[in-house]
């Protein structure tokens, strides 16, 4: 797979045709399904959960990128994995243990994922690197699509990079809000190889053009 990796957010999607818009981003080009779960707890807002995932599964060949903004996260693991998570994304935030949290979801068969939000230092993950596949970095606080990139992460990512490359093993970094044709070049130029994009893609008339614009960029 060509890098940057993009991830559409189906939260910018039409939720009441969910089903064709998870099909069209497979057909425009879309690497891998971004898929937000809120929890009006974690995060101010309610989004979806397993049943829709599930729903999903067998409509797509895309894995499943599941981005749990939810505490306590455990409860729930199994859940999204039956449902057919291929990646599970759990926020350090969200507890005490992420460290067992982790464990959890590579227990399920699942890949793990550290999110991170903007307050948080990047330091915060650095116990828990050798558990994960990948580390999400949050460009925005989480909860809604369509906020504003927060260049002031740029840093973190590439920090974030250094300390993936000095574990030795191979660790993706996303980066997931405010990812448009502008932000898209900063992002990867700081580290990233994998972009989460919601109203970059579905707020777009054509998906396979925006889609294209994100990995090569507008540079201005
Ligand atoms: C925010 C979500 C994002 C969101 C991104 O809490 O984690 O995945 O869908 O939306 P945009 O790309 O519009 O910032
Ligand atoms: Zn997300």
């Amino acid at each position: 797979l060509e890098t940057p990796l993009i991830a559409p957010s189906v939260l910018s999607a039409d939720f009441s045709r969910m089903a064709e818009e998870v099909a069209a981003v497979e057909r425009a080009g879309a690497d891998w399904l971004h898929l937000d779960v809120m929890d009006g707890h974690f995060v101010p807002n309610l989004s979806m959960g397993p049943q829709l995932i599930k729903a999903l599964r067998p409509k797509s060949k895309l894995p499943f990128d599941v981005h749990l903004m939810i505490a306590p996260v455990d409860p729930y693991i199994e859940a999204f994995a039956k449902a057919g998570a291929d990646h599970i994304h759990l926020h350090v935030e969200a507890g005490p243990h992420t460290h067992r949290s982790l464990q959890h979801v590579r227990d399920h068969g699942v890949k793990p994922g550290v999110a991170i939000c903007p307050a948080t230092p990047p330091e915060a993950v650095g116990e828990v690197l050798d558990l994960v596949d990948m580390i999400l970095v949050m460009t925005v606080n989480p909860g809604f699509g369509g906020q504003k990139f927060l260049t002031s992460q740029l840093r973190k990512i590439e920090t974030l990079r250094r300390m993936a490359d000095a574990t030795g093993r191979d660790i993706r970094i996303g980066v997931d809000g405010g990812i448009n044709p502008q932000t898209a070049p900063l992002a990867v130029a700081a580290g990233a190889d994998m972009l989460v994009a919601g109203t970059a893609v579905y707020g777009q008339d054509d998906y396979a053009a925006a889609i294209r614009n994100l990995r090569t960029g507008t540079h201005n």
